[in-house]
């Protein structure tokens, strides 16, 4: 990620709004907490499956980066898929090279086989093994059945892998579907993110703040925090991109803290609907922008 035109302006030492799911910039809200907790002990507690929804933007990629950080600690070996749009072949493979299983990571079979043998030796060890699937409501059936009997594998102790299922609201669609009752009952422990509340998006604009370099930020006024969330609607990413725009803006106008004039044409530029402004609701998208208006940056992961 390039560094902000802003930053020397305003003392920063790194992008405070980032779009990239980066544990270094977590606010912790009560209820990223209490998700990340969740992950955790489920994991510890060997429960099996574990699913984590949440709404466009609200935070489940960066979750799942908090508990990768987490596992990197517990030296536990894990795989993470975060494209989710493949075949049962491809996800067997992925896994495989995420694993770096030794084996023909082409062979479905090769791969079980090796699987088996890691999550084995490791349980002799006292520890399990984690697959996380990010986007996991694109998944499709046949590479959820595949996900499912992945949950089957097990000893005495519990399971020997912890499923991570994280996608959108869909995936909990998905789930109720007659096909997937089995898959469905397996499920242990469930985190949904919803977004934030208007005190959590003024802590999460100070923190990430903080975290560039600005303890006591002076650049937007209470005022201006209300209305920023007010058209984000709380939801995280839609936060960064207003206030990363506000401040390429002041920058502009060689103005040390923003206005909502500022706001309002962000907003424009942006496409941004939200619940009162006037513009035209028709063709409006998850972000409330118009479809053919996204900025390159939205949806991006790890950028
Ligand atoms: N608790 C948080 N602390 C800091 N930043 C956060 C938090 N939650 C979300 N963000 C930020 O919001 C943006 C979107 O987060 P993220 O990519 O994790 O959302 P997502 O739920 O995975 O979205 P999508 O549904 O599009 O995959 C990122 O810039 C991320 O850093
Ligand atoms: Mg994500």
């Amino acid at each position: 990620m390039q560094n902000a035109i802003y930053n020397p302006y305003f003392g920063f030492s790194e992008n405070p709004f980032n779009i990239s799911p980066d544990p270094e910039f977590l606010y912790r809200s009560p209820q990223h907490e209490e998700a990340l907790a969740n992950l955790i002990y489920g994991v510890r507690s060997r429960k099996g499956f574990i699913v984590l929804t949440g709404e466009v933007g609200t935070g489940k990629t960066t979750m799942l980066e908090c508990l990768r950080d987490y596992l990197d600690t517990m030296r536990t070996e894990f795989a993470f898929i975060f494209n989710s749009r493949l075949t049962p072949d491809q996800f067997f493979e992925m896994m495989a090279f995420d694993f770096d299983l030794d084996c023909d990571r082409k062979s479905k079979t090769d791969v079980l086989f090796a699987l088996n043998t890691l999550l084995i030796k490791q349980a002799e060890k006292g520890r399990t093994c984690v697959l996380l699937v990010d986007e996991a409501h694109n998944l499709e059936w046949d590479v959820l059945e595949e996900i499912r009997l992945l949950g089957n594998l097990e000893n005495r102790g519990g399971k020997l892998l912890q499923i991570i299922l994280a996608g959108q609201p869909e995936l909990d669609r998905k789930l109720d579907a007659p096909n997937l009752r089995q898959l469905k009952q397996r499920i242990v422990l469930r985190c949904n993110l919803n977004p934030l509340e208007p005190e959590e998006a003024t802590g999460y604009i100070d923190t990430r703040l903080a975290r560039a370099g600005m303890p006591d930020q002076t650049i937007f006024s209470s005022e201006l925090l209300e209305e920023i969330y007010k058209r984000s609607r709380g939801i995280p990413r839609v936060i960064n991109l207003i206030c990363d725009n506000l401040l390429v803006t002041a920058f502009a106008m060689e103005r040390k803290s923003c206005t909502v004039e500022m706001l309002d044409e962000v907003c424009q530029d942006l496409r941004l609907e939200w619940p009162g402004s006037s513009r035209d609701r028709r063709g409006r998208s998850r972000y409330g922008m118009e479809e053919d208006h996204f900025p390159d940056s939205i949806g991006a992961r790890g950028d």
